[in-house]
């Protein structure tokens, strides 16, 4: 393949990093010939001519000359909008779009096939860590057990921060959407759906399986207190937000977004700051761990990178899990064991919890540690979520070994 010409979409802080990488790097053969962007008033560095920018998505998607259209815009309705329009005029599609991915895959896996065309998405979950290619490429077999991991480099450097810095979380919260590592709406960041999304991502390389997000249990850090993280002090574990797909007996598998108390012996328990680390365990290998950089400008746009070298060897993921005779089942029918830290929310009354372990109750707070299904988590989340309450998984699965 000759000179790949680059259509870009949005010139924000990982847009401004494909840029500069694309600068830095002399074996690439591709240069960005086109920038399409919300608002060509906003200020735009120095050094770029200006007649780069568009605000017209059209100049990008009607330009024959131009033959790689790569997406890392903020918006996830106008992302869908582009890739789909992109996807069907066969131009192949980079994008770092994560909700949009996450809400649409299916029907993009479709589009790709219909169209021989590839859109590939590396760099939207784990930033730089080249979890995707990997799970589809060298993971390309029936032995995978497990994917889990820290998926979110805000939420995790707020945890570092309160928990390792003793920083009070607004602080925290305002240090890494300065940092450019938090979601234009950082809620996304802390109630766990950006997790959310990479996981459900994941799990289409992990085990060709296609889970809706609405379908997936999800629980974040915003309401974390002193008391919870004073608890986790005294039992010498951290707590980290954690998402995790998970084969379980009988040919199925579950998934969840919580967070988690990670004792020390874990790998997790050592990823601080924005960093990610993924634990992969499988049949025969038992466990493996892939850590980095998973938020920001340059290490977001390294993985855009290696997408567009990828596409210079006309690579596309083939999604060759889809088509296994013997996929697992997704289930919600199995026990966690759970913290409740609770005031005026009756969490026992509005969980079945099955077996309660611990419980504590003071005039400040209450907690106990119990038994539930997952399935009844889903149920009663309406009931649990923003409430002054707060979750926590221990987990229960290969829980001595990752
Ligand atoms: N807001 C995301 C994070 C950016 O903090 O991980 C990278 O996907």
């Amino acid at each position: 393949m000759g000179k790949i010409r680059i259509g870009l979409f949005g010139f924000g802080v990982v847009g401004q990093g494909i840029y500069e990488v694309l600068r830095r790097t002399k074996n690439v053969d591709a240069e960005i010939v086109k920038i399409c962007v919300r608002s060509l008033d906003k200020p735009r560095p120095g050094e770029i001519d200006r007649r780069f920018f568009t605000d017209s998505a059209d100049e990008i998607l009607l330009d024959p000359a131009i033959d790689l259209i790569v997406e890392v815009i903020d918006d996830a309705e106008a992302s869908y909008r582009i890739v789909k329009a992109a996807l069907e005029r066969k131009i192949p599609v980079v994008s770092g779009n994560k909700a949009m991915l996450a809400n649409h895959l299916q029907e993009l896996i479709e589009m790709q096939k219909r169209n021989g065309v590839a859109l590939l998405y590396d760099a939207s979950s784990c930033g730089s860590i080249p979890v995707i290619r990997n799970l589809e490429e060298y993971y390309d077999n029936d032995l995978l057990l497990e994917v889990k991991g820290i998926l979110n480099g805000s939420s995790n450097y707020i945890l570092s921060r309160v928990f390792d810095h003793q920083c009070p979380y607004a602080e925290a919260l305002a240090q890494a959407q300065a940092l450019g590592f938090a979601e234009s709406d950082p809620s996304f960041d802390i109630e766990g759906y950006d997790s959310l999304f990479k996981l459900v991502i994941i799990t289409v390389h992990a085990l060709g399986v296609y889970v809706h997000p609405r379908d997936i249990f999800t629980y974040g850090i915003s309401t974390i207190h002193d008391s919870d993280i004073r608890y986790a002090r005294e039992k010498r574990v951290k707590i980290k937000l954690v998402a995790q797909v998970v084969k379980v007996a009988g040919d199925r598998f579950t998934m969840f977004v919580m967070p988690e108390f990670v004792s020390p012996k874990k790998y997790i328990y050592s990823v601080d700051d924005e960093y990610n680390g993924v634990v992969i365990r499988g049949e025969c290998y038992d466990r493996q761990f892939m850590f980095g950089k998973g938020a920001g400008s340059l290490p977001t746009a390294s993985s855009i990178l290696s997408d567009i070298m990828a596409r210079q060897h006309d690579y596309r993921y083939e999604y060759k899990k889809m088509n296994y005779a013997d996929r697992p089942a997704y289930t919600t029918d199995i026990l966690l064991r759970i913290y409740a830290r609770y005031t005026d929310t009756p969490v026992p009354a509005i969980l079945p919890f099955e077996k309660i372990h611990e419980q504590y109750f003071s005039s400040e707070c209450n907690y106990l540690i119990g038994d539930v299904k997952l399935s009844a988590l889903i149920e009663h989340r309406a009931e649990l979520n923003g409430k002054d309450l707060f979750l926590a998984n221990i987990p229960l699965f290969f829980i001595d070994r990752d």
